[in-house]
């Protein structure tokens, strides 16, 4: 393969208007310090702005995408200059127009490169920036076309209604787990599907199996054993919004904090390296890192590892998740990675973003 992800597909647009990793995992597994210093993949920005509820010293999000930088860097202008409530409607949760008018306000505390981005995507801001990855409609043509072929528009909304664990599995059971849900999700969330409308067919270049199966089998997971009625995931998928659930960095409880601590974020564009690379000297005490690794080869992941183990501070914690391709680090690292498996699996059972098949915790000894 040899090249590196960046070489391999475009970066140049919106792949992830939200952050699609459950942030309340995150934060536990991360266990924030007060006055820490944590490198975090930005995405769309979300689970940066999370981390910063914890009061960190320092905060470096990185990307290869200046797409995904400029959603983080919109938030962030957005979150300093707006009151809470503004905040909500100018990201796009819930109706309304204006977004643009807000835009013009806030538009001065952008980079330039930030700012020519949403200048010329003017339809992004009006429509509200949670609603423009190419995952997010990937989501919307789901839920257009696919669903109301599986089920009912009464049998999506009792899925997501408030029950017991029992009347959950009962529900899943008799009334969900359809022939027609089966052989949909299979096609819809197939490799090829989700590789050319959802990801790109570069991201599969290490996933083995069937990718469809086992995100169903996680799904099945999610939908029973997990509450389905404050799942803001589960609900932006099958309603196109957050209503009744918000991602952590939305809820109201942690729009002060993060506020607060917007300037000790800086942002990089570049990969997880070059970050260590252009920040030489920062020792860390957590990394946040999405599911990087599963975009690179083994080797490249094993040498990631060393950079990021020579990095942190003793005690460091790296989170990640496997979505569809195994990354372990290999006996080599005995000596100073300690994964943290109990923590790790006891949180991945309460994972409400449910595509992965597993997170790692792994402490810097
Ligand atoms: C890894 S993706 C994961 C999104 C989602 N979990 C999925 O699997 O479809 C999250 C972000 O990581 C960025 N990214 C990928 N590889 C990277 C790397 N080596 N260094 C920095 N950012 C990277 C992407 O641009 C994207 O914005």
């Amino acid at each position: 393969m040899g090249q590196r992800i960046q070489e391999r597909a475009s970066f140049d647009n919106v792949r992830y208007s939200n952050c699609w990793e459950d942030a309340d995992v995150l934060l536990q597994a991360l266990d924030v310090r007060e006055g820490g210093v944590y490198l975090s993949i930005s995405s769309a920005g979300d689970n940066t702005l999370s981390i910063l509820s914890g009061n960190p010293s320092l905060v470096i999000a990185l990307d290869i995408s200046a797409a995904q930088l400029a959603c983080l860097e919109l938030r962030m202008a957005a979150f300093a200059s707006l009151s809470y409530q503004e905040v909500l409607h100018f990201l796009g949760v819930g109706d309304g127009s204006g977004r643009s008018a807000t835009y013009r306000v806030i538009r001065s505390a952008l980079s330039r490169d930030a700012r020519e981005f949403w200048d010329s995507h003017p339809e992004f801001i009006e429509r509200g920036i949670l609603h423009v990855g190419k995952f997010e409609r990937y989501f919307r043509l789901f839920r257009r076309w696919a669903l109301p072929i599986i089920h009912s528009r009464d049998t999506v909304l009792e899925l997501i209604r408030e029950k017991d664990a029992g009347a959950r599995a009962d529900f899943y059971r008799l009334r969900w787990d359809t022939w027609r849900w089966r052989l949909i999700f299979s096609i819809f969330f197939s490799r090829t599907v989700m590789g050319r409308l959802g990801r790109d067919p570069e991201f599969f270049a290490y996933v083995e199996g069937n990718v469809a199966e086992r995100i169903r089998e996680r799904a099945g997971y999610a939908l029973t054993a997990l509450p389905t009625h404050d799942n803001p995931y589960l609900e932006y998928i099958l309603k196109g919004n957050f209503e009744n659930s918000l991602p952590f960095y939305l809820r109201q409880e942690n729009f002060e904090a993060i506020k607060r601590n917007l300037c000790r974020l800086i942002l990089f564009k570049g990969s997880v390296d070059e970050a260590l690379q252009a920040n030489k000297g920062v020792l860390f005490d957590g990394f946040n890192l999405s599911d990087i690794f599963e975009y690179m080869s083994y080797e490249e992941y094993v040498s990631a590892l060393e950079r990021i183990a020579a990095s942190s501070k003793m005690g460091a914690r790296l989170v990640y998740w496997n979505m569809l391709a195994d990354r372990k680090p290999p006996d080599l690292f005995k000596e100073r990675l300690a994964p943290l498996g109990e923590i790790a699996g006891a949180l991945f059972l309460k994972d409400k973003a449910f595509f992965y098949k597993a997170l790692r915790v792994e402490q810097v000894r």
